[in-house]
């Protein structure tokens, strides 16, 4: 992957272009306050004036109560004062007032889809600034975008990697997962098609398979195919009803995007293989060489599912059939069609704290010592409380 590619994706670079078939957003560039108070990760802290005063009032009485309550935690000098950004704030005010009241917020590649649980209302909806400091802040994947967007490039020593940081602000839309998918575009080819949310199935994708099929290649050909700059990249859409197709995000093709049903290794080889189809076609239309070229015979057969009875009753005759056909065969579709393939929702472990996501894991060896020789000590302390009431 090249930092080119990962820059093309940026939120700020696509948008302007693709506003037409995406949801209405705005961009706020990041002060270098604003990205100053984002980098910190001491204490969290909401800026002052990010959230609305209470609109309930106490009491003298009530006031009183409280304060004996808190008397004896107060320590001098400790208190934690959130940034002042007022300007700022007053920004994303009018952006959510402009967007219909409520927003989801990312920076220039991620949304903070790891942090929902912080919220009060365990979702991205946002309707005011301190609802998107605390998502931002809270959140991994955003730490990524503002730490190591150019991770997976081999280019990062030799390319320019300067990037204007930019909140993004997206108006609010109530999205059904069942009708998200991810699109993979390899050479300028629409090579593959998958469900988005794969921790479930949805019959609905089976059912009506075909005009999603369609729907999102018509669409791509129509708004995205001939005007995005890359050769390779990934698209995310929302099919919600037939013929209506919406652009949610573009991301970089490599790794560090989810390949969900696709593994990788796949899903570079699947138009490479197609490339050496369409040449040995032409060369020489006999399947014999196909199977004797091992990317074409991987995808032929494996990608396929052609069994051996398959082969075997391969006749050169239907050559001409078989080819187009697998020619036209591409995008793949890509769905879970029964319970058994369910994957585990990937966002389950990020409101679990890190100890425990470690010891489950066995990603931290010396953790997992430390919590067993804590086991043994409560269990001899235990052992020798029981003899002592004993004797
Ligand atoms: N405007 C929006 N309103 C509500 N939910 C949204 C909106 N845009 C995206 N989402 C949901 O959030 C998910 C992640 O959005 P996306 O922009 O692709 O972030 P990321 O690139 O970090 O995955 C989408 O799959 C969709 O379910
Ligand atoms: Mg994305």
């Amino acid at each position: 992957m090249k930092v080119e590619e990962v820059l093309s994706c940026s939120f700020p670079s696509w948008y302007d272009k693709f506003k037409k078939c995406t949801i209405k957003s705005i961009v706020v560039p990041l002060t270098p306050e604003v990205l100053a108070y984002m980098q910190d990760n001491g204490t969290l802290v909401l800026p002052e004036g990010s959230q609305p005063e209470p609109t309930y009032k106490k009491n003298k009485e009530e006031e009183d109560e409280e304060g004996d309550d808190w008397d004896h935690c107060e320590t001098s000098g400790c208190v934690v004062q959130g940034p002042k950004l007022e300007e700022y704030n007053s920004k994303i005010k009018d952006a959510i007032k402009k967007l219909g009241g409520s927003v989801f917020p990312k920076l220039n590649w991620s949304a903070p889809k790891d942090a929902s649980w912080i919220a009060l209302n365990n979702s991205l909806r946002c309707c005011t600034p301190g609802d998107v400091y605390l998502l931002l802040k809270s959140s991994n994947f955003v730490t990524h975008d503002l730490t190591a967007p150019f991770k997976d490039c081999d280019d990062v020593n030799v390319a320019d990697t300067n990037i204007d940081y930019c909140l993004v602000l997206r108006g609010w839309m109530e999205i059904n997962p069942a009708h998200e998918f991810r699109c993979f575009v390899r050479n300028k080819e629409l090579v593959g098609i998958c469900q988005r949310d794969i921790s479930q199935s949805y019959c609905c994708i089976g059912s009506d398979q075909a005009n999603i099929r369609s729907d999102i290649i018509s669409f791509w050909q129509e708004n995205i195919e001939n005007r995005f700059p890359l050769p390779n990249y990934v698209i995310d859409v929302y099919r919600p009803a037939k013929d209506c197709v919406i652009l949610l995000d573009f991301n970089p093709f490599g790794e560090t995007t989810d390949g969900l049903l696709f593994s990788w290794p796949e899903l570079k080889g699947l138009d490479d293989a197609r490339q050496c189809l369409s040449r040995i076609i032409e060369d020489e239309p006999d399947l014999n060489s196909i199977m004797e070229d091992p990317a074409a015979n991987v995808f032929y057969f494996n990608e396929r599912n052609f069994t051996d009875s398959n082969r075997q009753s391969y006749s050169p005759e239907r050559n001409a059939l078989t080819h187009s056909s697998l020619l036209e065969s591409l995008p793949e579709f890509r769905f879970i069609s029964d319970a058994t393939g369910v994957q585990p929702s990937p966002y389950m472990q990020y409101g679990l704290p890190m100890d425990i996501v470690d010891l489950s894991t066995g990603q931290d060896p010396q953790k997992f010592i430390d919590f067993l020789q804590m086991k043994m000590q409560s269990e001899a302390a235990e052992s020798s409380d029981d003899e002592d009431v004993s004797s």
